[in-house]
């Protein structure tokens, strides 16, 4: 167990999709202080010195009363550096889907998806890093050509508050395309393969260790991606299936073996500790409430109280939520497709089969996490923005069939980067202890016939896109 001083306050940064978040955590027990945020530039192509303004915006007041900082950030995104350190372009993010025809072409170049699976861990499809790197090449080749370091969102954060130290963790690395989860390395020759040259990769730091301190004696830890970190702040356990909604829907579990899933429909990564973390993910989630509550010109509560009002399966509207494209199932182009519509369809039924349709889409997620890990959940916990929302919370039990366990709200990525700064400063074997987090569980009689409905429109629109190939 890690020792670290009474007085010690570390400070955990989630610089996500949406906005950066600042937790200020007494050390000993993870209880928070104090807490910030800033908000990030809409797109899934940014540039990526925005979040570094962020960074400084949301950690103004509370860097200096931190004893060390560890960043979690959002997976995957491309931040491609010439050689005096400034973005060649902006940042792709994991949810923009330009990238899909690099990921199949590199997919055959590694010899198909299960050959992929078995080099890299996952199957890569447009979120990962290497197919933006490939895209550059394909499109702006000036640009992926003056590429001479490649960092993803946490580094680039944690590269802005060492004063230029490079580093990254196996967590974040096995989410590139150029990482071998199985065996802990770089694969460099992937990532020169993606872009057309070798480029400098960051060293890789465990999250005991101090990955660099700043002169003023602020101890920096390796940092992690968004749902490595959110394990730690959760103190995940095997036998524990967490689904995050965020921007990105995730179901998670930790494994002690590698995972690795030829389908693509698990992606085989690694966790912050020694251990992995195979997930599944939707690239609409949160955003597929944000879109009914601003049609519907309500707010999260008001799209609540019109979706619990409804009855189950919304009688007979079904919403496949497919938005901005989907990553899981792999359908890169796909829009939304609402079916059953009649002239009797109320407001009411227009709120609930949007909350079905995130919760069937995550329900999908969970059933894959366990066929392809083949481990029977314990417990599944629901955390995210949108697990706060009144219908989500009393509805996912009878969607997913099975109890559900709603931790407290709170900023679990933050408090996970805050667990491996808490750890590094330590120096110790383990991960400091820190008490449960205060959580309820909610159950409901099982609705098998919303997913039943969801899965019909699902199977539908999959043979249809089949067939017009
Ligand atoms: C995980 C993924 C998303 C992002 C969101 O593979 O792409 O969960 O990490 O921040």
């Amino acid at each position: 167990m890690g020792v670290v001083a009474h007085t010690d306050l570390v400070l955990g940064i989630d610089s996500s999709t949406q906005s950066t978040k600042a937790l200020l955590v007494d050390a000993t027990d993870g209880t928070v202080v104090e807490q910030a945020s800033a908000p990030h530039p809409d797109g899934t192509a940014v540039d990526p010195r925005a979040w570094l303004d962020a960074f400084d915006a949301a950690t103004d007041g509370l860097l200096p009363r931190a004893a060390a900082l560890a960043v979690g950030g959002q997976q995957h995104g491309m931040v491609a550096l010439d050689r005096d350190g400034r973005p060649v372009h902006d940042a792709l993010l994991w949810n923009d889907t330009r990238s899909a025809p690099q990921a199949e072409a590199l997919v055959a170049e590694l010899g198909g998806p299960a050959a992929c699976a078995a080099t890299i861990g996952s199957v890569l499809v447009a979120s990962f890093t290497s197919t933006k790197l490939r895209w550059l090449r394909d499109h702006e080749p000036d640009a992926a050509a003056r590429v001479s370091q490649v960092l993803l969102p946490h580094d680039y954060v944690s590269r802005h508050v060492s004063g230029g130290e490079v580093f990254t963790d196996r967590s974040d690395a096995s989410g590139t395309g150029y990482w071998s989860t199985a065996e802990d390395h770089w694969l460099p020759g992937l990532a020169e393969q993606a872009v057309g040259h070798a480029v400098d990769l960051p060293r890789v730091v465990a999250s005991h260790q101090v990955a660099a301190t700043t002169p003023g004696g602020l101890v920096i830890g390796a940092g992690a991606g968004d749902n490595a970190a959110a394990a730690l702040g959760l103190d995940l356990q095997p036998g524990d299936v967490v689904l995050s909604i965020g921007t990105s829907g995730v179901a998670s579990a930790i494994a002690t073996e590698p995972v690795v899933d030829g389908t693509g429909s698990v992606t085989g990564f690694a966790d912050a500790t020694s251990r992995f973390l195979p997930l599944s993910v939707t690239i609409n989630a949160a955003r597929i409430l944000e879109l009914q509550s601003r049609l519907l010109g309500v707010d999260h509560d008001e799209l609540a109280r019109l979706a619990l009002a409804s009855t189950p399966g919304a009688r007979g509207l079904t919403v496949l939520p497919y938005y901005d494209g989907e990553r899981t199932p792999n359908r890169p182009d796909a829009t939304g497709t609402w079916a059953g519509l009649t002239t009797s369809t109320t407001r009411e039924d227009v709120a609930r089969a949007a909350v079905e349709a995130l919760l069937c889409s995550l329900a999908d997620l969970v059933d894959h996490l366990s066929s392809i890990t083949r481990l029977t959940p314990r417990r599944v916990l629901m955390v995210g923005g949108a697990a706060r929302n009144e219908a989500v919370r009393t509805l996912a039990p009878a969607v997913l069939g099975r109890p559900v366990t709603i931790p407290a709200p709170g900023e679990y990525v933050a408090r996970g980067a805050a667990r491996q700064a808490a750890w590094a400063l330590s120096g110790a074997a383990e991960a400091p202890r820190w008490p449960d987090v205060p959580s309820e569980t909610h159950d409901a009689a099982p609705t098998p016939e919303v997913r039943d409905a969801y899965a019909r429109l699902r199977d539908h629109e999959s043979t249809a896109r089949e067939e017009a190939r």
